[in-house]
């Protein structure tokens, strides 16, 4: 079995990008690691600053891993929030997320 799946992720100008991301990283990592953007993971991932808020496609959450109470508080501070909203830093890369398109939020 591959430790590697594919991520389909359309950064906040709208271009899309095809990603090899690891298993057990956190989705902030990966995107970091193949996009260059400012404003992006400025805490470093301790549930923080809510840069890193991307939105998960509906059909997609289920493979996705729950939301954790640090991480629904810190989305209560962030904009343009929806029920697609979650903290890269916060989802660790799983098998199940092979194919999945995440679009990151805007910095607003
Ligand atoms: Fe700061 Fe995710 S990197 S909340």
């Amino acid at each position: 079995m591959s430790d590697t799946i594919v991520l389909y992720v359309i950064d906040r100008k709208g271009e899309k990008h095809t990603i090899n991301a690891e298993v057990g990283k956190t989705l902030k990592d990966v995107i970091i690691r193949e996009i260059e953007m400012d404003h992006f993971g400025d805490c470093g991932g301790c549930c923080a600053c809510a840069t890193c808020h991307v939105y998960i496609e509906s059909t997609s959450k289920w493979a996705v891993n729950g939301f954790g109470q640090d991480e629904k508080d810190m989305l209560e501070m962030a904009e343009g929030v929806t029920d697609e909203s979650r903290l890269g830093c916060q989802i660790q890369v799983n098998p199940e997320m092979d194919g999945m398109t995440i679009t990151v939020a805007q910095d607003l």
